[in-house]
């Protein structure tokens, strides 16, 4: 089973970036918790980071016939990419939506998730262990999907 993890923009910032809000962990700290959690979970994982809207874009396309589940963290782009919405639903993989913070505790112009209407489940405010159980999850529904 191979799973996508997308990064979107000024997470490769993480460890410099309103640690008040994301913490002290670096981008790599995070990177290398994800790869660990994928090889504990027995699935292989790319992880990718943009800053660009239309290399989301080309990258989930890419994952077309490729990758079997996607995990991924749209960053800003959570709240204004009707593009990413559209790629993820018209690659139908299925997908997690995770935040490191706990988005919906945070302004009004962060409550609405586009990219989130093509994921079965987001997961907030968990940290780095969102990656953890987003990946557990998307195992979990693949494996019962195959078997349907
Ligand atoms: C974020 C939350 C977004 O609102 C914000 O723009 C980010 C990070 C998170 O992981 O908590 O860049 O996706």
């Amino acid at each position: 089973m191979h799973i996508l993890v997308i990064n979107g923009p000024n997470l490769n910032m993480l460890g410099i970036r309103e640690p008040e809000i994301y913490g002290r962990m670096t981008y790599d700290e995070l990177v290398d918790y994800i790869v660990q959690k994928a090889e504990e979970a027995n699935v292989t994982v790319e992880v990718f980071q943009s800053n660009h809207e239309g290399a989301i874009v080309d990258k989930i396309q890419q994952a077309y016939g490729h990758a079997d589940g996607i995990v991924i963290n749209p960053a800003a782009y959570t709240h204004t990419s009707v593009a990413i919405l559209d790629a993820l639903k018209a690659v139908a993989i299925p997908a997690v939506e995770v935040h490191l913070s706990d988005v919906k505790s945070r302004e009004a112009f962060r409550q609405i998730s586009y990219a989130g209407q093509a994921c079965f489940h987001t997961l907030m405010g968990e940290g780095k262990e969102g990656y953890a159980k987003a990946i557990s999850l998307l195992k979990l529904t693949i494996e019962e999907r195959e078997q349907q």
